[in-house]
């Protein structure tokens, strides 16, 4: 849609809050959109607008004005009366001040000079605010429970580094077990005791590892136990639950195909469909499709693979004597059980989520919380498997910075601290708080919302529910979960940029913190309603 040349733009920061034509209304859609200005060269005098659709401003008549204020602030204008108009929509778009400075401006100037020299400007794909439009926070540091973009907003962060900052930012026990190897050296590709502490803490605190191997990733992890349970069973067929995600290996990104228990096809470009060939795909939560496919295929499976509590879905609680059911079922066919519990170790218990569930899987992968922030992965379980592995067994697996120091450190400095008497009763006591106001809140709203939690991982799906598995938590209302996130940023808080992610409380979020969120949440979700 091509506006008319004496057009009147407001942008704050390259986050266009309004379009407005000079004696005209606002334009409807303006408000309720995220729109990114895609930046033309200044001269260029054309400014091209990307939201919901695209619009293209052309060839306004007047100069722009305030163009070059060094905070990066386009206040673009064809007449005189720019801070009045900008006052105006600011309040309209429920800002406090009139005179806001650019919000996102040096975000929006960091996120253009990635883009130039980064695929997508990121370098994991949800970080590009992709599902939720507008402007990924870059950030420039972070305490506690607070990061701090690049333009000095503060956020109370419920990503949590997308989980593995079980203790919040910048913890000091964490900070000094990582400086202390910093004088030391970080890598030496020779073995260290750090990597027989760590392993000696968790395999004390999962009964089911009985030794394991540490890797540098989630991803590792997944990619490296299914290797092993192949070699170990003989057998070529993992089955997978729809919606969990494993990192990105070729076998495991793998979408349904048609019917209950189906062999899946890639769900990115890149693999090629005999990668997928032995990946059968089931639905989450679902005994009767994982029967089937142990009746149809039993004898080739050489393990199903799940997450216990599914958390790429959104948080995706198991049922009842779901896991116990896949237990029974892997017995029966001599197929291995892997959970991944990549998030939910240490993050639900001590012993994971195996704890909380009583089901003992034959492998387990982790990372996130292990390494404290830092890069790692690992994967193990019965000794009898592990011992297949290189360079005792014939399965090969390797890794240049597998167990290095720094992330041994962080991640042992991380589990002590967790077995610090109450943590988890605080953790939980947090996210009931959480995931109740959110409820809550919705509810006050008239907003849908089925919010889901299990220990101090939720989700708000804004719809009815319930949410039990893929195709349920895909009925959810995106666009109003997107709304909801950049409603939420403005009023400080940080939540995952897509609907299907799991938010993360630490313990170092405060009640007052949470409560915080919850005033914001009322605000936000009263203003959606409206809208
Ligand atoms: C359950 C699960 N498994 C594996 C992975 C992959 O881990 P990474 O991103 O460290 O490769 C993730 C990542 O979010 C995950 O959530």
């Amino acid at each position: 849609m091509s506006l008319q040349a004496r057009s009147l733009m407001v942008v704050i920061g390259c986050e266009i809050l309004a379009i407005v034509s000079p004696g005209s209304d606002i334009l409807p859609r303006a408000r309720q959109e995220t729109l990114t200005l895609t930046k033309q060269p200044l001269t260029s005098r054309k400014f091209v607008v990307q939201g919901e659709r695209d619009y293209t401003v052309a060839e306004p008549k007047s100069q722009p004005q305030n163009v070059g204020r060094d905070r990066g602030e386009w206040l673009y204008a064809a007449h005189s009366r720019p801070l009045g108009l900008a006052g105006m929509i600011s309040t309209i778009m429920g800002r406090k001040s009139t005179k806001d400075t650019p919000k996102n401006a040096k975000s929006q100037a960091a996120f253009t000079a990635a883009l130039k020299v980064l695929a997508g400007g990121v370098n994991s794909p949800v970080r590009a605010f992709g599902a939720i439009g507008g402007v990924p926070r870059f950030i420039a540091k972070a305490k506690g429970a607070l990061l701090t973009d690049l333009d000095g907003n503060d956020y109370i962060d419920y990503v949590c580094s997308w989980g593995p900052l079980i203790l919040g930012h910048v913890d000091e026990r964490v900070a000094a077990a990582a400086s202390k190897v910093l004088g030391k050296g970080w890598s030496y590709g020779a073995p260290t005791e750090a990597e027989t502490r760590l392993a000696e803490r968790i395999t004390e605190d999962f009964p089911s590892i009985e030794r394991l191997r540490f890797v540098s990733s989630g991803t590792e992890a997944a990619m490296s136990a299914v290797r092993l349970a192949r070699g170990f069973t003989g057998r070529d067929i993992v089955v997978k639950c729809e919606g969990c995600y494993h990192g990105h290996v070729d076998a495991l990104l793998v979408k349904a195909g048609s019917g209950l228990a189906t062999f899946g096809t890639p769900s990115s470009a890149g693999v090629p469909a005999a990668m997928a060939a032995n990946t059968l795909v089931v639905p989450y939560n679902d005994i009767a499709a994982a029967r089937q496919a142990f009746e149809t295929h039993g004898p080739q499976i050489a393990a199903f693979l799940v997450e216990p509590v599914a958390g790429n879905m959104g948080c995706v609680p198991p049922m009842d004597g779901y896991l116990a059911a896949l237990r029974a079922l892997c017995d029966e066919a001599g197929a291995l059980l892997i959970f991944d519990e990549v998030i939910t170790g240490y993050r639900l218990a001590l012993g994971g989520a195996q704890e909380v569930f009583s089901v003992r899987p034959d492998l387990t992968c982790l990372g996130k919380i292990i390494g404290g922030g830092m890069p790692v992965g690992a994967y193990g379980g019965r000794a009898d498997i592990m011992e297949r592995l290189s360079p005792v067994g014939p399965v090969y697996q390797a890794g240049t910075l597998s167990g290095n120091p720094l992330a041994m450190a962080a991640g042992l400095a991380t589990l002590e601290a967790l077995h610090e008497p109450g943590t988890y009763e605080k953790l939980d006591a947090l996210a009931v708080r959480l995931a109740d106001g959110l409820r809550d809140a919705a509810a006050a709203a008239g907003i849908p919302a089925f919010v889901t939690r299990v220990g101090s991982m939720c989700t708000a799906f804004f719809q009815l529910g319930p949410v039990t598995d893929y195709v349920t938590a895909a009925r959810s209302d995106t666009k109003v979960y997107a709304q909801f996130v950049h409603a939420m940023l403005e009023r400080g808080v940080y939540l995952p940029p897509s609907q299907f992610e799991t938010f993360f409380v630490s313990t170092a979020h405060t009640q007052e913190q949470i409560d915080q969120t919850l005033a914001a949440a009322a605000e936000a979700l009263g203003i959606l309603k409206q809208a």
